[in-house]
């Protein structure tokens, strides 16, 4: 799956209204030392560009108190915390967490950054599997999107075998979506490949064509 991760890019511009990281514009013609005036604007950037832009933003003392003061009462309000501290069998690794503790652990954690703060605090919620208790930051989450052009999925042979396959469908699906993009994914190609996303609808772990073999 290496493969897959070289053209896997993010989309959507970063609104303009990222800002928190000093502003260090550089001099003009300069490229900019600030990450994220180096992605502003712009519509496809590598997910480690994204990462070094969020990253860079520290850690406000009193934001993350006030975060933490919001989530604590908060939690009054949901019913299941103290479920939740002592689930039983067989629940006990799966929605077993004490979140009373845990925000007592983040508090006094320090973190380098404010996304590795809030990525804390987001997972930290999940492990209660629980729709009704989440954490999102507007800031980091879904400002990009990552789309891959060649989605898996189970089909199944006329003899009964099943295999994951890129999806036959997912060029012509991205051709249509995405039609001034093509090129991003088709140059990120290694080798042969390079330019040949059509022809990558095969079984990802025996290289078969496809298209004799119908979706499920
Ligand atoms: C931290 O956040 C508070 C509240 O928004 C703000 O008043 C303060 O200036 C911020 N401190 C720094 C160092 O940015
Ligand atoms: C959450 O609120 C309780 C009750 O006021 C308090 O004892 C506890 O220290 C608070 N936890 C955090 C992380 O602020
Ligand atoms: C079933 O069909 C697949 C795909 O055509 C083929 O690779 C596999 O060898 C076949 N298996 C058997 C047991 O015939
Ligand atoms: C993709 O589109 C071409 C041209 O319309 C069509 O011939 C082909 O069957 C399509 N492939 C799949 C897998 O749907």
């Amino acid at each position: 799956m290496a493969l897959l991760s070289r053209f896997i890019v993010a989309a959507f511009a970063l609104a303009a209204t990222v800002q928190g990281a000093p502003q260090e514009l550089g001099q003009p013609g300069q490229p900019s030392s600030d990450p994220c005036a180096r992605i502003g604007g712009k519509k496809w950037v590598a997910p480690s560009e994204v990462r070094a832009c969020f990253t860079s933003v520290r850690v406000n003392e009193t934001v993350k108190a006030n975060i933490l003061d919001v989530i604590n009462k908060t939690l009054n309000f949901h019913t299941s915390t103290n479920y939740q501290i002592r689930a039983p069998q067989p629940f006990t690794s799966d929605v077993r967490v004490n979140l009373p503790t845990e925000l007592e652990r983040i508090k006094r954690q320090f973190y380098r950054s404010e996304y590795d703060f809030h990525v804390d605090l987001s997972r930290t919620l999940k492990r209660t599997n629980d729709g009704h208790a989440a954490w999102t930051f507007a800031c980091y989450d879904s400002l990009f999107v990552n789309y891959v052009p060649t989605p898996l999925s189970l089909l199944t042979s006329p003899n009964g075998t099943q295999n994951v396959h890129i999806s036959p469908e997912a060029f012509n699906v991205s051709s249509a979506e995405f039609p001034d993009q093509m090129d991003v994914w088709q140059n990120a190609l290694p080798g042969r490949l390079n330019g040949q996303l059509e022809t990558v609808g095969v079984d990802v772990l025996y290289g078969k064509p496809a298209n004799t073999l119908t979706q499920i």
